[in-house]
């Protein structure tokens, strides 16, 4: 098609009789757009002749990285997240916090937890997922307050299914404007009204996402999440998520990344992030996919990078290097302990490559340095009696 447009058009092209200056107008202007290809748009010689802006003009006329055709999920995926990331926040009269425990049965911890919202009645939900047994209530906050639940795996699938079912209920409350998921080995650190503001004020949701390039991070990502999922985008992270509203109803909406369609081999294009064959189940080859440690991380990596802290508020000790964090007994907990959790004001990402990278970053509250953590984890349940006398709510 092309060759027979330009073909007759060359064949028949009439006699140069432009005066001399357009010819030397687009030649200087060739000469230009060549300077400013090689050199980058932060480089002094491009830059020399225009203003700071008319530079950046230039290099986003530059021909852009060719970028593969989205499907069609994905752009009714992208239109439904924009459209919310743009709605005006809607403030509640009343706005709350949810908190959604994610526990097998009893809570250990309900007396602290008691303490800690005692006195700020109307400002909080609490919501708990008991996937095992039914929990015995010790707080009349918890009372009552079991949603239902199902079965949950470590590192399986319906790991998430139960923090979007904790999120949904969540939802259906309208006061509630941010969510936080915990676990029945957490503990507050902070008092109500700290973490209230801190959560409340923040103009981020604190979802933990990082790369690792090691075995148990990157090398988890397989090619049947393409095309939606390249290695590039896949991140990791801590499970223990705060989200503010619009991102819980993103969350929702996501019938792509979180997907349950495609099961026929006829289907690759539903491959996504937790897709039953993208990964395998945990300890079954060494390739698992710990779909609880992926699909949010990377979920909130494709569509709203900046929206994210890409920390989790809830604080954790790898350091031992192990499978599982360091589970904290009664010996262990003191006041330097809590003191120490609670003044660190930089993010510690551990790598699981040979070397295990330590990755330090500063901790950004709406641009400003601030302490990281509101909560902390894993207490056995003998921990109690210390930490309430510790923590003096
Ligand atoms: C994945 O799907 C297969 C059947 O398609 C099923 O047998 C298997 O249990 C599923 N695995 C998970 C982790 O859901
Ligand atoms: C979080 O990390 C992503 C890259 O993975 C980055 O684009 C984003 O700016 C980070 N968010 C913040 C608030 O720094
Ligand atoms: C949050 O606030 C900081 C400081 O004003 C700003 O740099 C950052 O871009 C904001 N992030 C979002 C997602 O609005």
């Amino acid at each position: 098609m092309g060759d027979i447009k330009i073909l007759p058009g060359s064949r028949h092209r009439p006699p140069l009789k432009r005066p001399i200056w357009i010819i030397l107008t687009v030649s200087f202007v060739s000469l230009l757009l060549l300077c400013a290809y090689l050199y980058p748009p932060n480089g002094d010689v491009a830059c020399y002749v225009f203003s700071s802006k008319g530079c950046k003009a230039l290099s986003n006329w530059l021909p852009p990285v060719p970028t593969r055709e989205f499907t069609d999920e994905e752009i009714i995926s992208r239109v439904v997240v924009k459209d919310i990331l743009n709605m005006p926040q809607v403030r509640s009269k009343n706005p709350k916090i949810a908190f959604m425990f994610l526990t097998p049965g009893s809570l250990p911890f309900e007396k602290l937890w008691d303490m800690f919202f005692h006195g700020h009645e109307g400002r909080f939900s609490v919501y708990v997922h008991a996937s095992k047994e039914k929990p015995v209530h010790e707080s009349r906050y918890f009372l009552n307050r079991e949603i239902r639940s199902s079965a949950v795996q470590w590192g399986a699938f319906n790991m998430v299914d139960a923090e979007k079912r904790l999120l949904a209920y969540a939802l259906k409350d309208p006061n509630n404007e941010h969510f936080v998921l915990l676990s029945d080995s957490c503990v507050p650190i902070r008092d109500f009204d700290y973490v209230f503001n801190y959560l409340m004020h923040a103009n981020m949701s604190f979802v933990d996402s990082f790369v690792d390039p090691g075995p148990h991070g990157n090398g988890r990502y397989s090619t049947r999440m393409l095309p939606e999922v390249e290695e590039k985008d896949f991140r990791k992270g801590s499970q223990w998520f705060t989200m503010n509203r619009k991102h819980a109803l993103i969350v929702m909406a996501d019938g792509l990344y979180y997907s349950r369609h495609g099961m026929k081999e006829s289907e690759p294009e539903f491959m996504t992030l937790t897709h039953n064959r993208s990964c395998s189940q945990p300890g079954l080859d060494g390739k698992n996919c710990i779909a609880d440690e992926h699909y949010f991380p990377t979920f909130f990596n494709l569509i709203d990078p900046d929206g994210i802290a890409n920390w989790s508020v809830t604080h954790v000790d790898w350091s031992e290097r192990k499978w599982h964090p360091k589970s904290y007994r009664t010996q262990d907990v003191t006041y330097e302990l809590l003191r120490n959790i609670m003044t660190l004001d930089q993010k510690t990402h551990i790598t699981s490559n040979d070397k295990g990278d330590e990755l330090l970053q500063p901790c950004l509250w709406n641009g400003i340095r601030r302490p990281c953590f509101l909560f902390a984890r894993k207490f056995y349940p003998e921990t109690l009696d210390k930490l309430v006398t510790l923590l003096n709510f």
